[in-house]
């Protein structure tokens, strides 16, 4: 197959994951037989510097004609100000909306190898595998209004948290199908005692479990979720949520897989179904980390999964994402570890570094 895709590396740390992951796509592909297009563009600070803005409206059409889109992080303290007229996640947020990236698939995997490597104990993250599916293109990031203003009282501003029924049919199916898939059982995240939103939620998260018999739908109010996380992660599966909630609740769950550094996500344009491909957008969950920018220290694995789950849901690519997965496993139970899942008695190795080691086993 020769594919074509749009890479962003963005800010801080993201070139150096972005490149970690490139390689290991090359090495996946010259083993499969597979060739990628990489149409390298700028996103974020870097887009802001170079192009005045967060991200440019060309980038953005070579981006709906790519195949998939792989990006790094944005973001830093050079472009912090809160009265900046424009910020670069600015350019993330344009990107999914744009796209239609309306889901964002975060999975929470723990490997065997680094249930030492949280603060939580071994026996509570032992065996965790459960995923987020983030509502992306909707709720509190994008509801109208959204402003601030000024009163004879003072400054005001507001954020809305706005759903259609559609909206929230769109995102519940993709937590359903993922269910049906899994464990046949979805948990649908919430605060239905307290905002109207999420009654509409709830209401149409029941609406279409109709159409999905075969799995066991439960209402979870976000507060305790956030505690469940913690207390009993096992007992997740497949978790559908707000854009705000989801934003907040997979940071939290990052820490059972011992660090933001572990965590991928898709942010795909449609359903996904066994076999069928659908354009997306593919980005570690940690942001560009700007301390460690340029020290070869980052964490590539976050981003090389995400590119794994390029691989399965752009491309159907399912023996391809798993050669990649089992690589990160493999390079993970063989010792070697970037700084921040590093332990006692296991060999510290840097971000190119990683990229080699994963990339090597992934093509070999
Ligand atoms: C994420 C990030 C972004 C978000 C930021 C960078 C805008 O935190 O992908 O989780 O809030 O969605
Ligand atoms: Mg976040």
């Amino acid at each position: 197959m020769k594919l074509n895709l749009v890479v962003l590396p963005g800010d801080g740390v993201g070139p150096e994951v972005v490149a970690e992951a490139v390689k290991v796509l090359e090495a996946v592909g010259r083993k499969y037989g597979h060739s990628f297009n990489f149409d390298h563009r700028l996103v974020g600070g870097a887009a802001i510097d170079a192009e005045g803005v967060a991200v440019s409206e060309e980038t953005l059409e070579r981006c709906k004609k790519a195949d998939a889109v792989l990006l790094g992080a944005v973001g830093g303290p050079k472009w912090d100000d809160p009265l900046a007229k424009v910020r670069p996640e600015d350019g993330l947020l344009a990107l999914r909306k744009h796209l239609g990236l309306f889901a964002n698939l975060r999975p929470v995997h723990v490997y065997p190898a680094l249930v030492d490597a949280t603060n939580l104990k071994p026996e509570v993250v032992r065996d965790v595998d459960f995923i987020f599916v983030r509502e992306l293109t909707g709720g509190l990031y994008f509801g109208k209004p959204k402003k601030r203003w000024q009163t004879k009282q003072g400054r005001r501003a507001v954020d809305s948290m706005f759903y259609t029924e559609q909206e929230i049919a769109r995102i519940v199916r993709v937590g359903f199908e993922l269910a049906r898939r899994r464990k046949k059982q979805l948990i649908s995240v919430d605060k239905a005692n307290v905002l109207e939103s999420s009654r509409l939620w709830r209401q149409v998260a029941m609406e279409v479990a109709r159409d999905y018999p075969d799995v066991t739908l439960e209402h979870m109010l976000v507060d305790a979720c956030a505690m469940r996380i913690i207390q009993n992660p096992k007992y997740l599966d497949v978790l559908v949520t707000e854009n705000t909630f989801g934003d907040i609740l997979t940071d939290e769950a990052s820490m059972i897989a011992g660090s933001m550094g572990m965590l991928p996500s898709a942010s795909l344009a449609g359903v996904p179904e066994q076999g069928r491909r659908i354009f997306g957008l593919y980005e570690p969950i940690h942001g560009s980390a700007p301390r460690r920018a340029g020290l070869n220290m980052a964490n590539p694995i976050a981003t090389i999964l995400s590119a794994a789950m390029m691989l399965r849901y752009s491309f159907s690519l399912e023996k391809e994402a798993r050669a990649v997965e089992k690589a990160v496993e493999d390079v993970l139970n063989e010792g070697y570890r970037t700084y921040d899942i590093m332990s006692e008695g296991k060999t510290k190795v840097g971000t190119k570094e990683m990229g080699d080691l994963i990339a090597r086993k992934a093509g070999g």
